[in-house]
């Protein structure tokens, strides 16, 4: 099975960024993380990262027919973004919804996912550990496949 991992605007500065809130670990250790649970679910992973809401949109239309299961975490747009959210249903490919940090715990404005209701699950305030279970999700998700 093949998963596409897209990351949103800012996430790239991971480990600088609101360290208090996302943690002193960077991008590059993420995607080493996500990597590393991708090899021992025996799943292949491709990634995509931008800061720009219409570079998501493509590649989320790319995928159409690529990939078996997408994992995005669309960071702010996620509580903006009719366009991420219209490009998910229109390749209706299973896809879960990270969040680093707990939405629901923070500023009202963050309590909305867009995204989130083309999403088949969401997973977040669990850290890197949200995309180790979103990848675990996907890939048991498409092994029950009848
Ligand atoms: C985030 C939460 C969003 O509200 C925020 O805009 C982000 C990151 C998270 O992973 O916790 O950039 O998606």
């Amino acid at each position: 099975m093949k998963l596409l991992v897209i990351n949103g605007p800012n996430i790239n500065l991971l480990g600088v960024r609101e360290k208090e809130i996302y943690g002193a670990q960077t991008y590059e250790s993420l995607l080493d993380y996500i990597r590393q649970v991708c090899d021992q679910a025996g799943v292949e992973a491709d990634f995509f990262q931008s800061n720009h809401e219409g570079a998501i949109v493509d590649a989320i239309q790319a995928a159409y027919g690529n990939y078996q299961g997408i994992v995005i975490n669309p960071a702010a747009y996620t509580h903006t973004s009719v366009a991420i959210l219209d490009a998910l249903k229109a390749v209706s490919i299973p896809a879960v919804e990270v969040h680093l940090s707990d939405i629901y715990q923070r500023e009202p404005f963050r309590h909305v996912s867009y995204a989130g209701m083309a999403c088949v699950k969401s997973f977040y305030g669990l850290g890197f550990e949200g995309y180790r279970q979103a990848v675990l999700f996907l890939k048991e998700r498409e092994e029950a496949r009848p």
